[in-house]
């Protein structure tokens, strides 16, 4: 495992940023990522408009989300529509290069759609899709991507997109299920705040309970994994 800690949360997104440049320079292919909601992704979304517009080759790169809103995409909620508000669109990312996850079809066929987007897409191997790089963060719960602790069996589900749920507010989503995350060539978290302290420290040091949060699962079965985090959320990890 591979531990970043900087001091700001905007630290942690140029920490991603120049990890994510040198990575890319590397692929002679293009690649296969997925995006995250959440504010870190908000941060980096900004930063890679304003100072890698022109220091990426954006064509190189397509992207899916790892979990996306049940809302359409202009829609606050929707995690589609803040990728593309700070980045996608400013930073002229091909649109045949966006594969977005349809938040505005019901739930259930549009999981089983972007399953099979994905599939056709990307490069297979144990019978599961491989990205190169899944983009996480964390909620204060421990959950990751949409897979929240009331609904543990989406790490083990046989799909590649699944239905979840929003255990406070009922919101619909869609989430890229535990054997593709795990399937993943590069998993890099991005946690930022003193709220996530207590499941970072839980996950990263191994303490028992961790097993209850869905991140701790995330656990890559051939790839690398990276936390990204600031010093608030890395407040007590043991870094041995
Ligand atoms: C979403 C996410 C979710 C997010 C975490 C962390 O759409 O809500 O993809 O898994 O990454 O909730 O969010 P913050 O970075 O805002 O804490």
């Amino acid at each position: 495992m591979h531990i970043h800690i900087a001091d700001t949360p905007g630290q942690v997104a140029r920490d991603f940023a120049e990890f994510f440049e040198k990575w890319l320079a590397e692929k002679k292919e293009p690649v296969n990522i997925a995006l995250s909601g959440g504010s870190t992704p908000a941060v980096l979304f900004r930063l890679w408009t304003e100072e890698y517009q022109d220091r990426i080759d954006w064509e190189k790169v397509h992207f899916f989300w790892g979990d996306e809103r049940c809302v359409p995409p202009d829609d606050a909620e929707s995690n589609f529509k803040m990728a593309d508000d700070l980045f996608l669109t400013p930073a002229g990312v091909p649109s045949c290069n966006v594969h977005r996850l349809r938040g505005e079809l019901p739930a259930e066929a549009e999981a089983g759609r972007y399953g099979e987007e994905i599939k056709e897409c990307l490069a297979m191997k144990d019978g599961w899709p491989v990205f190169d790089l899944i983009m996480l963060g964390m909620g204060g719960d421990g959950h990751t991507a949409s897979i929240f602790p009331h609904q543990m069996e989406l790490l083990k589900a046989e799909e590649v997109c699944a239905l979840a749920e929003h255990p406070v507010s009922g919101q619909e989503r869609v989430t890229l299920t535990g054997h593709v995350l795990n399937n993943a060539r590069e998993v890099a978290f991005l946690v930022t705040g003193q709220s996530k302290a207590e499941k970072v420290s839980a996950i990263l040091n191994k303490a028992p309970g961790a097993a209850d949060y869905p991140a701790a699962h995330v656990q890559p079965t051939h790839g690398q994994l990276h936390w990204f985090m600031d010093q608030k959320a890395a407040k007590g990890v043991d870094e041995k």
